[in-house]
């Protein structure tokens, strides 16, 4: 690595050749905003932020930083929760967000071609105007990227009906790590053409390539939708209540879980939503159905709502209008930063079988109890995954970053695995979640998956210290 001062001005002027002045910054603000994302309390200073807005220019500098040893980490809303845009070996953040554009949305095909550092809600709502819809809606919509989407494999409350992120890309441009600039698919809804280049890289974490160019498929956007809100009088309920509704043959487009405490900390942060709580009621099912026909959309959300009724549901209620319906989603959406305004916490992104559910929020509450963590839960209940924050609440900094807690993370994570689950549903591995990877894979398929990353990136200079301990 370039670490003494020759050495770094001798690459901060190599990089003042390749692009332009205002494209590079060595400002302390600048680079203290890449020193973290949305992860717990974590902070890696880069010594440059690069925002490149051509893919050339990706590739320059990257075969620069390949030449010199310079670790790259590419970024841009950073809103990951698990680490994966922090420069934790220093050296450039590549900042995306001048990859702004969407390129084409073809109506006729049904697809579109868009840059890494558009914004999915943009994406989404833009889509929406020409009657199209990109169902992948992470809770950060608002500001997550599509090229961190990708990098993620993200993937939000329609993934339970419309898939996460993967279903939906079709081709990737990517600069790779010593430069070269590849196509990685084809542009069609078919392709038995080579190995699956393309879902290589979704879900890689900017560990194998920077993608320049996404073309995603898109559906009709459905007219309609029902959304709907019931309270338990116990959160393994209704866990349960979830399987039920998929074997009465229901596919809603949306099935989430909130703990109390995930609903009671969200209110103090979202005006406008009314939603039962209090004694007697331990936690939610959010969820909708969407389609076409309007007739048909009411009678799947009256189903819905028998059949979680007979499951324990205390009651069901309907969101009356747009507005109301709105509300409920922004309160959803926005559990996460209440929670993290509450406290410091860990999250944990556990996932699996559906059916699972209620057998893995035991063994979180469980645990927690043998280990003395508080834990808030809430997640994508259709998809099995529940996201498991440990709060850090009043424990001291040694008991926070201590063996203890982490024994019994993988405690959580070891019985996750035996219920056939996995240790990421959607947040990804990145810096937070490598020393697990051992739990999730064999020794031969971790090392088939290191190969893999050597094979594109020799000198191991893209995103380092990431996904494998
Ligand atoms: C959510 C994010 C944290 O589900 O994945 O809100
Ligand atoms: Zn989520």
């Amino acid at each position: 690595m370039m670490n003494s001062p020759e050495d770094r001005t001798n690459w901060h002027d190599a990089l003042r050749l390749i692009l332009p002045a205002e494209s590079i910054s060595f400002a302390e603000e600048l680079r203290a905003e890449f020193a973290h994302d949305e992860t717990e309390d974590l902070f890696f200073l880069p010594d440059a932020v690069v925002s490149p807005s051509t893919p050339e220019e990706v590739s320059a500098v990257l075969r620069l930083a390949n030449d010199l040893g310079i670790p790259v980490t590419p970024a841009a809303a950073r809103t990951g929760l698990s680490g994966g845009a922090i420069p934790v070996q220093g050296g450039i953040s590549m900042s995306m967000q001048r990859f702004n554009k969407i390129l084409s949305i073809d109506s006729s095909n049904f697809q579109a071609t868009v840059e890494p550092g558009v914004i999915n809600q943009v994406f989404h709502e833009a889509c929406k105007e020409k009657g199209l819809f990109y169902p992948p809606d992470p809770s950060s919509w608002g500001t997550s990227t599509m090229g961190g989407n990708v990098a993620y494999n993200s993937g939000g409350p329609k993934a339970v009906k419309y898939g996460v992120t993967n279903a939906y890309v079709l081709n990737l441009e990517v600069v790779l790590p010593t430069g070269e600039i590849i196509w990685t698919g084809a542009n069609t809804l078919k392709n038995s053409t080579g190995y699956n280049l393309t879902q290589w890289f979704v879900g890689s974490e900017g560990t194998l390539g920077v993608v320049t160019k996404i073309v995603v498929r898109l559906l009709p956007y459905p007219k309609h939708s029902y959304t709907l809100l019931a309270p338990f009088a116990s959160a393994e309920a209704a866990c349960a209540a979830v399987a039920k509704v998929f074997q009465a043959g229901i596919t809603p487009s949306g099935m989430e879980f909130m703990e109390k405490d995930a609903i009671e900390w969200t209110l103090k942060y979202v005006d406008g939503v009314t939603i039962p709580t209090g004694p007697g009621i331990e936690a939610h099912l959010l969820m909708e159905v969407d389609g076409m026909d309007e007739e048909a959309v009411l009678r799947e959300a009256e189903h819905l709502a028998e059949v979680v009724e007979a499951h324990g549901a205390l009651e069901v209620l309907f969101a009356q209008s747009t507005s109301e319906k709105e509300a409920l989603w922004k309160l959803r959406r926005r559990v996460g930063e209440a929670v993290k305004k509450h406290s410091i916490y860990k999250e944990e992104d556990t996932v699996v079988p559906r059916a699972e559910l209620p057998k893995l929020l035991r063994s979180v509450k469980r645990i927690g109890k043998e280990y003395g963590f508080q834990s808030v839960c809430y997640g994508h209940a259709g998809d099995g995954n529940l996201h498991v924050n440990i709060v850090k609440g009043s424990m001291t900094d040694e008991q926070w970053n201590g063996e203890h807690l982490r024994e019994g993370i993988r405690k959580l994570f070891t019985e996750v695995m035996a219920m056939n689950g996995t240790i990421s549903g959607e947040h990804g591995i990145g810096w937070v979640q490598k020393g697990y990877m051992d739990l999730a894979f064999s020794p031969d398929a971790l090392l088939l998956q290191k190969n893999m990353k050597k094979l594109v990136d020799p000198k191991g200079i893209l995103n380092p210290g990431k996904m494998f301990l």
